[in-house]
């Protein structure tokens, strides 16, 4: 089964091929393939929401103001949900809005919030799909990135002949599957090499039910690890607790503390070619673990005074592997709320690491939590802005600027130095948060 475990969002629109998305939906599921189908308001008169939800096990959904599903911000989380979208059949219509980023209903919405490749299958009637208005609709969708499957030629329910035939769903299976193969072409610098990322927060005990931690969400590190997954690396992702599903393709070890997530680092240390430290590791914890809950003292005594608390550092798990003999290629994330550039650069030094990712967490539209961010990665000879971008882009681009920076092989490097084209430091703009 060649789609097994991948999310598919199948939209279907108004046209008589609509009637093809039931035998669709059945090819994707049998290679393995989850569907989840969204109907627009004129598919629903040609194919029954009853036919599409039997063939998928999912609620087949059609509205963007369905109020249940989006008291918890449904549009949101489907967009999230999708590997890929593929609308088939896509009317004239639909494409119009797409090449706009017009977003009248739940599909168009989706696609447009949505950061999985979008495939269409255009189907209409041959003039409308040779008008003028159309071409140049088709033609912005391919350049915006979006996938164009047929139209095929033939004869037309309308009677007509000509293009504009929906592409046969055994041709659309073979697209969807191709999509999947294309998407992530193994880095050859990385591929095959072992890398560790480590992620989320961590959690320092103070007794049984209370603890010391952070916002850190996990959603930076978890990209990171699956960029350098795409890329063909053997990853381990040691993972504070966030809650989050482990990437496709990576040994995920899961710990709660900094002194757990600092052993299960250093056990794996010296077989790692890159370490990637992004978690947001609790630089102190509670002297003791209190055994018992701590009740509260004026429960006890009715002078109490509120308790103090003594703190003990914890050990620098990137550091500690940067100092290793045949230390691995170590790289660290820099949360900062002030001086973003300049901590950074010294964060770099005093750790020992070969390159730092620094990012601004008190701009609100990239930190903690947020989808997406911006940053700068700095490393001994230069300095690279990441423009604000989704964290599974940024995740991509970085590992992409390690594997070229630190990764290229010898007969690349003539003068032993990186090529990488570096912006000057005065010009690098303070942008950035590791969440
Ligand atoms: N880090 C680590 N172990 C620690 C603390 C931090 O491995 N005990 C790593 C983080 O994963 C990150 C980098 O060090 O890659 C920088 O983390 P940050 O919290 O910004 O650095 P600190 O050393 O804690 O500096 P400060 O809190 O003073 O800014």
């Amino acid at each position: 089964m060649t789609l097994a475990g991948k999310h598919i969002l199948l939209g279907v629109t108004g046209g008589i091929a609509a009637y093809k998305s039931a035998i669709l939906v059945r090819h994707l599921c049998n290679e393995g393939a989850e569907v989840q189908v969204v109907l627009s308001k004129g598919a629903a008169q040609f194919v029954t929401p009853v036919t599409l939800q039997a063939l998928s096990g999912h609620p087949v959904r059609d509205d963007l103001w369905d109020r249940e599903a989006e008291a918890a911000m449904g549009h949101i989380e489907l967009a999230r949900w999708a590997d890929l979208i593929l609308v088939a059949p896509a009317t004239a219509h639909c494409m119009a809005n797409l090449a706009q980023g017009a977003a009248p209903d739940l599909l168009t919405t989706l696609c447009l919030a949505s950061d999985a490749p979008v495939l269409l299958a255009p189907a209409m009637n041959q003039a409308m799909w040779r008008d003028a208005a159309t071409q140049r609709n088709a033609a912005t969708l391919a350049a915006d990135g979006k996938r164009l499957i047929g139209p095929d030629e033939g004869e037309q329910a309308c009677g007509d002949v000509g293009p504009g035939r929906m592409a046969e769903p055994e041709s659309l299976l073979n697209a969807v599957k191709a999509a999947f193969k294309s998407r992530h072409p193994a880095n050859p610098r990385l591929a095959g090499l072992n890398v560790l990322v480590t992620a989320g927060p961590t959690r320092e005990a103070l007794d049984p039910v209370r603890f010391l931690s952070n916002h850190s969400s996990g959603k930076q590190g978890y990209a990171i690890a699956k960029a350098a997954a795409d890329a063909g690396a053997r990853v381990t992702l040691v993972s504070g607790p966030c809650g989050l599903p482990a990437p496709d393709n990576v040994e995920r070890i899961e710990v709660t503390s900094a002194l757990e997530m600092f052993e299960a680092v250093q056990a794996r240390a010296a077989e790692q070619a890159l370490v990637v430290g992004v978690a947001a590791v609790a630089d102190y914890r509670p002297a003791a673990q209190a055994p018992q809950k701590i009740k509260k003292a004026r429960a006890v005594d009715d002078d109490a005074g509120p308790p103090s608390l003594t703190l003990v550092e914890n050990p620098d798990i990137i550091a500690s592997v940067a100092e290793l003999p045949n230390a691995p290629v170590v790289v660290g994330f820099a949360a900062e709320t002030e001086n973003a550039l300049s901590n950074a650069r010294h964060k770099r030094h005093r750790k020992g690491l070969d390159a730092i990712v620094v990012n601004d967490v008190s701009n609100p539209k990239i930190g903690f939590n947020s989808d997406h961010n911006a940053a700068t990665l700095i490393w001994a000879d230069g300095e690279v802005e990441l423009s604000y971008q989704s964290k599974a882009a940024l995740a991509a681009s970085l590992i992409q600027h390690l594997a070229d920076l630190f990764f290229r092989p010898a007969s690349e490097m003539p003068n032993a130095r990186p090529k990488l084209r570096a912006t000057p430091l005065s010009s690098v703009a303070t942008s950035s948060g590791h969440s």
